[in-house]
């Protein structure tokens, strides 16, 4: 009997692509480095990102705040100057600084579109858009969608429809609402339904506003 050890059981390499090896196919192995590949390359893309960033002297970074600094918006038509510190949001300046408090802010965080204004003509979410993101932009609030002592259509129509209750979320639905109307003048209900998915009521009053949304669109068509 000998002392040494048995040898290890040695099964020949079988030529299959997909057999193993170890727990190691070659399939898989191919596509390891593949994606060892790909992912090098993007790491070597974001490390140019990082070293053209690291590269910009101070003087080319234009540095913000802490401190409040001058800014002009452009609201419902006017200039208006104004000293806000860089994290102010839009529905914070509109509200604060220049009183137009016909926005609201209910949850101020991106969920329910109380808040909404035009920037540009495209609604937004004010609590969600820095202020001086707006810088340059043309805003409009719920008391510039239409002419100086007159009511938007939809306002008109709204009110027509007893289209609220507690009204809290009635500014952002209104700016949703005559945007749909601006972009496309005879919407259908599921138009309606969808240019209103982002904004909440609480009272429940989506009836009301889909009936008077289609009525302003109507009545605007007739007029034009
Ligand atoms: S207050 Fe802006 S999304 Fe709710
Ligand atoms: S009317 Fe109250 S939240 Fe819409």
């Amino acid at each position: 009997m000998s002392d040494h050890p048995s040898p290890p059981d040695v099964k020949p390499a079988a030529s299959s692509t997909t057999s193993s090896t170890a727990g190691i196919t070659r399939r898989g192995f191919l596509k390891g480095a593949g994606i060892t590949a790909a992912s090098t390359a993007l790491l070597e893309s974001v490390q140019g990102l990082q070293r053209e960033a690291l590269a910009a002297t101070p003087n080319d970074i234009k540095v913000f705040g802490p401190e409040p600094f001058p800014v002009t918006l452009h609201v419902n038509g006017r200039e208006h100057a104004l000293h806000i510190e860089p994290r102010t949001t839009l529905a914070d300046a509109l509200r604060i600084h220049l009183n137009m408090t016909g926005t609201k802010i209910s949850c101020d965080r991106g969920v329910c579109s109380s808040c909404t204004v035009w920037l540009d003509k495209i609604p937004v979410n004010s609590c969600m858009t820095l202020a001086i993101d707006a810088v340059g932009r043309e805003i409009t609030t719920i008391e510039g969608i239409a002419g100086e002592n007159e009511v938007h259509e939809v306002q008109a129509a709204f009110v027509r429809h007893d289209a609220m209750q507690c009204g809290f979320c009635t500014p952002g639905m209104v700016m949703s609402c005559a945007s749909l109307i601006e972009k496309n003048p005879h919407p259908t209900e599921a138009d309606v339904r969808y240019a209103v998915s982002g904004n909440l009521c609480r009272c429940g009053t989506y009836p009301k506003i889909f009936a008077a949304t289609l009525d302003a669109a109507s009545q605007m068509a007739r007029k034009a």
